[in-house]
């Protein structure tokens, strides 16, 4: 190890374990049984609804998917598949089955790059666990749709249509959003489940395109990068979720940590898990990270400290650490109990019975569409479960 690679993981190391001090580690069972008693309240709601949730209105009524395409729609049954691999109870994963089976025809859609968030999810999570074929099937046409999106000139997956919907008036060719790296863990599992190459390596390209263009010096990461899909070139580097183009969108970063992170985990190349590493010593000095560890929803949102926090980009971002954590030669382990403890103090963790069945509160979904800020978003209970169960299974 070079001496400013040393330097540096030195005093990352101790601004981590400063920023952290003491902490009591979470007891991951116990938080697991709390999660499970308040997601039993939103499935009686769930099952009297016949729907999945998302979020919670204005009114603090429950925002269902009402069935049609959601880029959340596999958050839940996910959640519900891990509460059953860690309970054994038949009723979790009736639910899972249940309220992932209505959207299965979607792994036809070659119209949104969102099938790898949806089917790893829910469909991928259920065959980790039961091992049924049928999830399989859905996984490799899910796959099988996905790569259609996928552009050789470019390099990449085309996330957003560019003539359709918001989107349409931004002018945009061919964009791509760093949450596309979170799709990419279907293409890798479905590679491994048909010991077919053509996914990874179409994972592994999209990767390494956005490597190449997504990031700045200091390692935060543009929302959306947008290529002539002729050429490959770059044609402009924006944002839509954050608060400016130059400014640093918390779950962006939270989504490029965890795929880079799991893009580390199928290939052990040193790039991903350096990139990873790097946004991870981005997020965790910044300045404008609160003390508990919980972000602004933008790091560079122009009213912090009187700006909205997004638990959600918490809650992925302790998931993806905990992985890190068993990658690299950083200790993580301060950082990731200071986190998981504030996100399940009662400043995040709703009262068991109340936000309607939802674990966590004070999320933010796009503040620039003004749409779900300071509620609940069923990915940020996902994300927190798996946290939970991965911490309970590597410390
Ligand atoms: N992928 C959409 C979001 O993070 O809001």
């Amino acid at each position: 190890m070079n001496y400013l690679k040393f330097l540096s993981l030195t005093l990352l190391s101790l601004a981590l374990s400063f920023c952290a001090n003491k902490e009591t580690p979470p007891n991951a069972e116990q938080l697991l049984e709390k999660a499970e008693m308040q997601l039993n309240h939103l499935l009686e709601e769930a099952e009297k609804a016949n729907d999945i949730p998302r979020t919670l209105t204005a009114l603090r009524e429950i925002h269902w998917i009402n069935k049609g395409f959601d880029w959340t729609e596999g958050f839940f049954p996910g959640s519900c598949w891990y509460l059953y691999e860690h309970t054994g109870d038949e009723k979790w994963k009736k639910a899972a089955e249940k309220f992932q089976a209505p959207y299965e025809s979607h792994k036809y859609n070659i119209d949104n790059h969102d099938l790898g968030f949806i089917f790893n999810c829910s469909y991928g999570n259920g065959y980790r666990i039961t091992q049924n074929p049928s999830f399989k099937e859905v996984m490799v046409t899910a796959a099988d749709s996905l790569i259609t999106r996928f552009n050789p000139q470019v390099g990449c997956i085309q996330s957003w249509n560019a003539d359709k919907g918001w989107q349409a008036k931004r002018g945009w060719k061919f964009p791509v959003i760093v949450d596309n790296m979170m799709n990419l863990e279907l293409l890798f599992e479905v590679s491994q489940l048909t010991k077919d190459p053509k996914y990874a390596k179409i994972a592994i390209a999209h990767a390494n395109t956005t490597l190449q263009h997504h990031f700045r010096p200091d390692h935060s990461s543009y929302h959306v990068v947008d290529y002539d899909p002729e050429t490959g070139e770059v044609r402009s580097k924006e944002t839509a979720q954050g608060y400016a183009h130059e400014s640093s969108w918390a779950r962006g970063q939270a989504w490029g940590l965890y795929g880079f992170t799991l893009c580390y985990r199928y290939t052990q190349k040193p790039e991903y898990l350096k990139i990873a590493e790097d946004i991870a010593s981005f997020y965790l000095q910044h300045e404008n990270l609160p003390a508990d560890l919980i972000p602004y929803w933008d790091f560079n949102a122009p009213n912090i400290p009187e700006e909205p926090r997004d638990v959600s980009a918490a809650a992925i971002v302790v998931s993806a650490l905990i992985e890190l954590d068993g990658f690299s030669s950083t200790s993580y382990r301060p950082v990731i109990d200071k986190i998981l403890s504030s996100l399940s103090s009662e400043t995040y963790t709703a009262t068991i019975g109340e936000n309607q069945g939802f674990i966590l509160d004070h999320s933010v979904g796009s503040i620039p569409h003004g749409a779900e800020i300071d509620v609940p978003l069923n990915y940020a209970d996902y994300y927190y479960i798996e946290a939970l169960t991965r911490y309970k299974n590597q410390f």
